[in-house]
Parts: C-alpha cells; sequence; structure tokens
C-alpha cells in the first residue's frame, strides 16, 4: 500500500527546505514517486451526510518584505486544527485532532505545511513583478476531500486572489479559474512545470486526506453524532412602522447545526418568515434567529415552531404572549 507512511521521509523534506531556503527552483525538485495506491474502503458507520476535511490558507503580503500565513483545518463546520506561523506547528483543537497518524505521519505533514508556506512566500515574491501582483494582496487557498460513504473520496484545491477565484487544482494539473485572466494563466503554466510539486499535491490530496479524515471521523465519532437541543425563546424587535410588530424567535444551543424554524399561525406556516444566518456558539453549538413582521393587532395566536433532530420529533412550540 502506499500511503503517507512509505513516501514520508523526514530528512528529504528537510533536504528540501535546505534547498529552498538556498533559493533554488522548486521545479526541480525530486519527490519519490508513489504507484500501486490501493482503493480505500471506508470504514466508518454510515453518515447521513458526506463529510468533508478541508485546510483552509490565508496569506497576507504586505509589501516586498512582510508576508504572513495563516492555517486551519476544518471537518465540516467544525475547526479540528490551527496553525501557529512563529513556530511552523500545528495546533491540534480537538482530542481527536490527530485521527489515526502516528506522530511521525503528522510531524511528516507539519514539515510539508512549513515547506509549502516556504516555497509559496518565495515563489510569491520571487514571481509578484512578473505577475503585475500588486502589493499589498491577499491569496486565499481551500483544499481537501469528502468521503462517501461505500463511495469512495472527491477531493479539491481552489485558490483566490485578492478575493476572487485564480486557479483550482483538476485531474492532476493547474487551472486557471474562468475569468482570471492572465496572471492565472501564467501561474498555472509556471505550476504545471513542477511535476513533482503536482505529485506531492496529488498525494496529498487523493491518498492523505481522505485517509486523514476517515481517521477523524472514527476518532471524533462521539462529538460528531452529538445531538444537543435547543432552547427557544422570544423577545420584540425594533417595531418596522407604525401599528407593526416585529416578532422574533431566537433558537440557540443545538447541534448539529440543520434546524427548521417557522412561524405559525395554528398548522399554517407563515410565508413572510425571515430566516438570519445560522451563527456559531463559543461551545460549537449553533444560534438561529427567525423573525416576522406583523400588524400588532395580529400577533395573537401566532406561535414560533423548531424542529431539529435532538427532538425526535417532539418540535418545540412557543406561542407569542400578551405580555411581550
Ligand atoms: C511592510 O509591511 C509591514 C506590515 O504592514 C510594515 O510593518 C512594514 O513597515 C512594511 N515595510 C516596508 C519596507 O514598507
Amino acid at each position: 500500500m502506499c500511503n503517507h507512511v512509505t513516501f514520508s521521509t523526514l530528512g528529504y523534506v528537510s533536504g528540501l527546505l535546505f534547498l529552498l531556503s538556498h533559493s533554488f527552483s522548486p521545479c526541480a525538485l525530486v519527490i519519490p514517486s508513489c504507484s500501486g495506491s490501493e482503493a480505500l474502503r471506508p470504514h466508518h458507520p454510515a453518515a447521513e451526510e458526506p463529510l468533508t476535511f478541508r485546510v483552509i490558507q490565508i496569506s497576507s503580503f504586505a509589501n516586498q518584505s512582510w508576508a504572513r500565513n495563516q492555517g486551519s483545518g476544518w471537518l465540516g463546520d467544525i475547526q479540528t486544527h490551527g496553525w501557529d506561523s512563529v513556530s511552523g506547528t500545528i495546533i491540534f483543537l480537538k482530542p481527536w485532532s490527530r485521527g489515526t497518524f502516528s506522530k511521525e505521519d503528522l510531524e511528516y505533514l507539519q514539515t510539508l505545511f512549513q515547506l509549502y508556506f516556504r516555497i509559496l512566500t518565495w515563489g510569491v515574491r520571487a514571481f509578484a513583478s512578473q505577475l503585475a501582483f500588486k502589493y499589498p494582496f491577499e491569496i486565499q487557498a481551500s483544499a481537501g476531500c469528502t468521503v462517501h460513504s461505500g463511495a469512495g473520496s472527491e477531493s479539491f484545491l481552489y485558490a483566490s486572489y485578492q478575493g476572487s477565484d485564480f486557479l483550482s487544482f483538476q485531474g492532476g494539473s493547474w487551472q486557471p479559474s474562468p475569468g482570471a485572466g492572465t496572471q492565472a494563466q501564467t501561474v498555472c503554466r509556471l505550476l504545471n512545470e513542477c511535476r513533482y510539486i503536482k505529485q506531492l499535491v496529488q498525494m496529498f490530496l487523493i491518498v492523505t486526506c481522505p485517509e486523514f479524515l476517515e481517521g477523524l471521523l472514527a476518532k471524533g465519532k462521539s462529538e460528531l453524532e452529538r445531538q444537543v437541543k435547543p432552547e427557544a425563546w422570544l423577545s420584540r424587535g425594533p417595531s418596522p412602522g407604525p401599528g407593526r410588530l416585529l416578532l422574533v424567535c431566537h433558537v440557540s444551543g443545538f447541534y448539529p447545526k440543520t434546524v427548521w424554524v417557522m412561524w405559525m399561525r395554528g398548522d399554517k406556516q407563515q410565508s413572510r418568515t425571515r430566516r438570519g444566518d445560522v451563527l456559531p456558539n463559543a461551545d460549537g453549538t449553533w444560534y438561529l434567529r427567525v423573525t416576522l413582521d406583523v400588524v400588532a393587532g395580529e400577533a395573537a395566536g401566532l406561535s414560533c415552531r423548531v424542529k431539529h433532530s435532538s427532538l425526535r420529533g417532539h418540535d418545540i412550540v412557543v406561542p407569542w404572549g400578551r405580555t411581550l
């Protein structure tokens, strides 16, 4: 089996770092190739929805000499990893953030990320003027994979420049985003010449990522499958106009994120119900605010209804009271 372990030799990664720190072209690097990759067999219990692990990167280049790289890891909507850019180390935010990877595997990945951030910073600086990148600028990237229970996995890598789609990695090569212009075409042409970097990215996306994700799903099972019941309460919002009321239904403390909340009159859904964004609470649960603008005299008889998986069909119904 060819996986993150068989090609993990810290020695050559350190060698790469040495070469890079001496401004050696990254295209000249040799990274052992991988053959005979075995099909992945998902071994976690059937999840309701496919789960995605993604690594997010935000790189800010203020000027020729100042750059900052921020990194984080996310399993669905849960942040599992941070990146300490000073020490170049992975921060494990959950007791299960190591998944099933060994200490050596994780150290290897950490070194790979250090290497990546160095290549990126070095490469961007070296090519900034040729590419007409104007300081200050931001580069963002999102890379990861999704496993489907029993149906393999999919991987992705997208990058943006100044907040707009710039390029992606698809089918083993770099592709400019539609509309990203000649800058993206040039970057992709340069990157596509780096065969070994392409192999490394491909390896990370289609082998390492799904394996890591499988491990996270197995180790984080109890937290991922937890069910936390919402609480719901009502309040009056700022009046939308003379003789009108803004009824506010707050729903908080639920997990997972999917929730259904509606203003009702008896069994009739009020179509003018306005739903806010589902916002995070500090403890990893979620909060949602749902409003209804009504004529003051028509508030009586309305209620807020909440459906959530943790309630097992016993919806919460909070009637609008006169006291509000
Ligand atoms: C580069 O940007 C940093 C951060 O904004 C700033 O502190 C520094 O003075 C700048 N250096 C130069 C040479 O402009």
